[in-house]
């Protein structure tokens, strides 16, 4: 494995034998195995989970890592090709991330969706231009329409709860103030019908994933033995799910346009997951999000707090998947 951009672009047993790899790290620590490689990372956006498990991965492999966050203390970049750069970034990626590369032995990126144009976030043109930029092995940490890192720990958890593989598993949309990127809703989806699950998508209308990548999914799934359907109807959909993952994301019907999707989102407040949501659905029905999560908008506090709450351990499985996606890249065998 060269790169980790796009859990659908490695075989399942690759997958598998990350998987693998993380629960013998947690069990097994390997302090010495990435002795004097670099990472680099590169967020263009905020982080809690994604840097401290990427620089906490290092250190605890026995390597080091360093940090650029783009305008703050280093240069603003560009990152279009054929601009005119006149304006506030100082530098264009294509001088920048060669520079870095050449210091590191693997590079990590986070760049997120621009948000206004569907197609181009889809293509993963920004991300996709700058990977062309970098020699080196190279970590997808959140891009346009991807979040690779946080799906292989999301696998690790239902993995670690004993969520059965053809379990039902239902993705739900959740309210937001304003809209926010398709990332982690297409990589928890994928992950789910790679896993061979029983997947709904569950959301309102004017929020329906593309069909880009609700087809991807269904190849995943057809392959892996599971299925995938979608709805609005909430009480069908929760009807004995074993996991509800909650994610907001923006109106894929006015892609762009804040002022549309604001309107289309403001009658539902609703969408926030209450204990009243599992009424019907089977016992024991866990609970996941990627954090961070707004309290009370998204998700109550008594989900939150409650026993079904996943939210936890798929933020500590960040790191041992981190470890296993860097051992993997970069451990020179002996
Ligand atoms: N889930 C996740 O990627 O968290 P951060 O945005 O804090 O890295």
């Amino acid at each position: 494995m060269k790169r980790f951009v796009d859990l659908a672009q490695l075989p399942r047993d690759e997958v598998l034998a990350l998987l693998e790899l993380a629960r013998r790290l947690e069990s097994h620590p390997e302090p010495q195995a990435l002795a004097g490689k670099i990472l680099g990372l590169v967020f263009f956006n905020p982080s809690l989970r994604t840097l401290a498990s990427c620089q906490t991965a290092m250190l605890r492999l026995g390597g080091g890592s360093f940090v650029i966050n783009p305008g703050q203390g280093s240069w603003q970049l560009e990152t279009r090709d054929g601009v005119v750069m006149d304006g506030a970034a100082a530098e264009h990626v294509r001088e920048a991330l060669p520079v870095l590369a050449s210091y590191c032995d693997a590079l990590g990126i986070r760049a997120f969706a621009a948000g206004r144009d569907l197609a181009h976030d889809l293509a993963e043109t920004t991300f996709g231009t700058m990977a062309a930029l970098i020699d080196k092995p190279l970590i997808n940490l959140e891009s346009a329409a991807n979040h690779p890192c946080q799906a292989l720990a999301d696998w690790k958890t239902l993995d670690d709860l004993a969520v059965p593989r053809t379990a039902r598993f239902v993705l739900s949309w959740a309210w937001h103030p304003r809209a926010l990127p398709l990332a982690v809703p297409a990589a928890a989806l994928h992950m789910a019908a790679l896993r061979g699950m029983e997947v709904i998508v569950l959301r309102p209308e004017g929020f329906a994933l593309p069909p880009a990548i609700m087809e991807r999914a269904r190849q995943a799934a057809a392959a892996a033995g599971g299925s995938i359907r979608e709805t609005s109807e909430r009480a069908s959909a929760l009807k004995g799910a074993d996991v509800l993952y909650v994610k907001e994301w923006g109106a894929t019907a006015c892609y762009g346009d804040n002022a549309a999707d604001a309107r289309l989102r403001a009658p539902l407040t609703d969408w926030c997951v209450r204990e009243d949501w599992f009424a019907a659905a089977a016992a024991g029905c866990r609970v996941m999000h990627c954090l961070p999560v707004r309290r009370n908008t998204a998700i109550s506090d008594a989900v939150l707090d409650g026993p079904r709450s996943a939210v936890q351990l798929e933020a500590r499985n960040r790191l041992p998947t981190q470890m296993a996606v860097l051992h993997q890249l970069l451990r020179t065998p002996p």
